[in-house]
């Protein structure tokens, strides 16, 4: 029969009868990690239901892993995740070099034929301005601006991963899409009064803030029913959940897997904590995102089950140098911003 270490992961075959000849728990070593793995006998298949608790381990069909064994088994799953392209990372290289120019940022995005598309259909949006007008990235980038071209770059390249249906989280394709548009521009829209030079970063990091909901979502659907009698039973967040049934939440498995994909560390720390900025000792990033989070959620473009019960941190607006009036202003743009992006020329 096959087992799974509930440490690290690994999958081993082990001989039934060696299981039923103990009446008693079995603990075994682990051949990868070492740790010891709690096996009862009834799990061998004597009949009874298989019992499997706290470190034992897991026996394929039964109780799923949580923990660190299962972020293990979501790594090596990640295969079937589209990284953020190559094109996003060598753009930001030809960016952050002031001797580029407009042609070399286009040169590094055309090198992509599929994002380039996608790129002049964000470009012709009525968001953008240039209906119809802009054929080719290099113009893009003469009309608009690195930084903006920039923003479509990342726009690009994440809406398709960003628009699928997600049942666990009660999101409907193009829900995920929108909620992570609202947060990008609402993170952008503050880093502009706060620090103008984390407008790009602030954008970015918004946009991909909620990227780990699509990797956790086939768990959380394999164990609905136990999110749902916690959300009815204990009235906490749906985040309080994912780290009470999985032992992590989105946040989290989304921070490790950015850092898979070698994005910057600032912004992997905003994402990390973009549900409660507080370990970060005020980083500003950190707070943008999650004020942006909760203005988009604020209005009504939130992100399924995941917006209940949201919290904002006390000091969040001060922080910002905000007042209530500023974040109905960014909140009204941010509406604008989703409608008139998504809106198809
Ligand atoms: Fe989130
Ligand atoms: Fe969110």
């Amino acid at each position: 029969m096959k087992i799974c270490c509930p440490h690290c992961g690994k999958e081993y075959t082990i001989k039934r009868e060696a299981l039923r000849s103990s009446p008693d728990t079995v603990s075994i070593p682990c051949p990868n990690c070492q740790k010891k793995i709690l096996l009862h006998p009834l799990a061998a298949g004597s009949g009874g239901p298989d019992r499997t608790s706290g470190h034992s381990m897991q026996t394929k069909g039964t109780a799923p892993v949580t923990g660190e064994a299962l972020k293990q088994k979501i790594f090596k799953t990640l295969k079937d995740l589209p990284p953020m392209p190559q094109v996003v990372q060598k753009a930001r290289k030809v960016l952050s070099d002031p001797k580029s120019s407009f042609s070399d940022l286009a040169k590094v995005i055309e090198s992509d034929q599929g994002i380039v598309t996608r790129v002049l259909k964000m470009a012709n949006s009525p968001y953008y301005g240039l209906s119809g007008s802009v054929s080719s990235v290099k113009h893009a980038s003469i009309v608009l601006g690195t930084k903006t071209l920039m923003e479509l770059l990342d726009l690009a390249c994440s809406s398709e991963i960003l628009g699928q249906t997600l049942e666990g989280y009660d999101l409907a394709a193009g829900d995920l899409w929108m909620h992570s548009l609202a947060v990008a521009n609402g993170s952008q829209l503050i880093a502009r009064r706060v620090n103008p030079s984390l407008e790009l970063d602030a954008f970015s990091a918004g946009l991909i803030h909620d990227v780990g909901k699509i990797i956790l979502d086939p768990y959380i659907m394999e164990r609905k029913a136990e999110f749902q009698s916690f959300a009815r039973e204990r009235r906490d967040t749906f985040l309080s959940a994912e780290k009470g049934i999985l032992g992590f939440d989105h946040a989290e498995l989304a921070s490790e897997v950015c850092e898979r994909w070698q994005i910057p560390r600032h912004i992997v720390t905003a994402i990390r904590y973009h549900h409660d900025p507080e370990p970060t000792e005020k980083d500003t990033l950190s707070f943008i995102v999650h004020l942006a989070d909760a203005a988009a959620i604020m209005s009504g473009i939130g992100a399924g089950i995941d917006g209940m019960l949201y919290a904002i941190h006390k000091d969040a607006m001060s922080l910002l140098r905000l007042k209530e009036d500023d974040l109905f202003d960014i909140m009204g743009q941010i509406v604008c911003y989703v409608e008139k992006t998504t809106q198809q020329v």
